[in-house]
């Protein structure tokens, strides 16, 4: 049997029953394929439940606030993907009556749909050969056919999509492209997989050369950037707290926070306290300052790194514009904060 037939065997025993896998509604692919991207099938199935429940249609979540949508994404991480999803239902609602896009070329005009989705939306709803290459798409193809282009690189790029496009089941691509994902999630896996039970590990290419824990092959990137992150957690007497939204570009855009003390360097009490930013926050001496954790809690992300420090500041009162305690969960936070919340007002 070859590679495609194998594949397809071994899925038809081995798939798991996944609600996406019941429908070929493409508004509910696309929520689950934008989902499966952050993250593995498990971890992702109770957010799409959560998604589906709260909007059921494109027009449901097309009439969302971003910050509801941001909230149930929350600890997702890469928020782009959220806030580009909501843009997307509404750009569908409003220009294409929530009829979504039928083919490859024109999925991939939406924004937040790039080669991935496109092909698993055209081939999963509209049965096009459009073949999807991801994470797992990459390991197992290089794996089985020694492919030693690096991923990240263009030239791999390009050769990866190709040959995924040349072992695509065209009479079912929507089934084999799932099989290939599942396979590589389950059998392929990064780490020590089993390959004494692998139906193709007749014809691999790593097994026979003991190349299994070398490929696939990606070239390393710079070095990640190490920040030092100090949120100010103001707490008044009357038990209420500042939230700031973040603004730019930057990680988080839209999300709320601590005002935040960003240094080089790892800063003590006192020098946090001759921060302007700090000054400007706490206008009165008579603040009681304390160091939530002693050890710093690092946040990494694919390019920096965050030392966090979390300052507990107890305060008379507030000048700024406060929010209650009893309301700080409605916010979207990114994980890191939503955790010390979790902790600090555990009851
Ligand atoms: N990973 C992402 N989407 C997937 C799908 N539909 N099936 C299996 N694995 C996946």
């Amino acid at each position: 049997m070859n590679f495609t037939n194998t594949l397809t065997r071994w899925y038809s025993i081995n798939k798991r029953m996944m609600p996406w896998r019941l429908t070929k509604d493409p508004y509910k692919i696309w929520l689950s394929e934008i989902i499966l991207q952050q993250t593995q099938i498990k971890q992702g199935l109770p957010y799409y439940e959560v998604f589906v429940k709260t909007f059921p249609t494109v027009f449901d979540l097309a009439n969302s606030s971003e910050e509801k949508v941001l909230k149930l994404w929350q600890g997702l991480g890469y928020y782009s993907r959220a806030r580009n999803l909501h843009f997307t239902a509404k750009r569908i609602a409003s220009e294409f009556e929530g009829i979504f896009p039928n083919s490859y070329e024109q999925l991939l005009e939406l924004k937040g749909i790039g080669d991935y989705t496109a092909s698993a939306i055209a081939s999963i709803c509209f049965n096009e050969p459009s073949a999807v290459v991801d994470g797992n798409v990459y390991r197992v193809l290089s794996r089985y056919f020694g492919i030693l282009t690096p991923i990240n690189s263009s030239a791999g790029v390009k050769e990866f999509k190709s040959i995924a496009q040349k072992v695509l089941d065209r009479s079912n691509p929507g089934d084999h492209n799932q099989a290939i994902m599942e396979f590589g999630a389950r059998q392929c896996k990064p780490n020590n997989p089993d390959c004494s039970v692998c139906p193709l590990h007749e014809g691999c290419y790593a097994l026979k050369n003991e190349m299994t824990a070398r490929l696939p092959i990606k070239i390393k990137k710079a070095k990640v950037k190490k920040k030092y992150f100090n949120y100010v957690v103001l707490v008044s007497n009357n038990e209420e707290t500042v939230l700031e939204k973040r603004q730019g570009n930057g990680i988080w855009q839209n999300l709320y926070q601590f005002p935040l003390i960003e240094s080089d360097r790892s800063l003590t009490m006192n020098t946090l306290k001759k921060h302007q930013k700090f000054k400007e926050l706490i206008e009165t001496e008579n603040g009681k300052i304390k160091l939530f954790n002693d050890k710093d809690i690092i946040h990494k992300l694919s390019h920096q790194h965050l030392y966090t420090k979390f300052w507990i500041v107890e305060i008379d009162a507030l000048a700024k514009k406060t929010i209650p305690l009893t309301s700080i969960r409605r916010y979207p936070v990114p994980i890191l904060i939503n955790n010390f919340i979790e902790e600090f007002w555990a009851n």
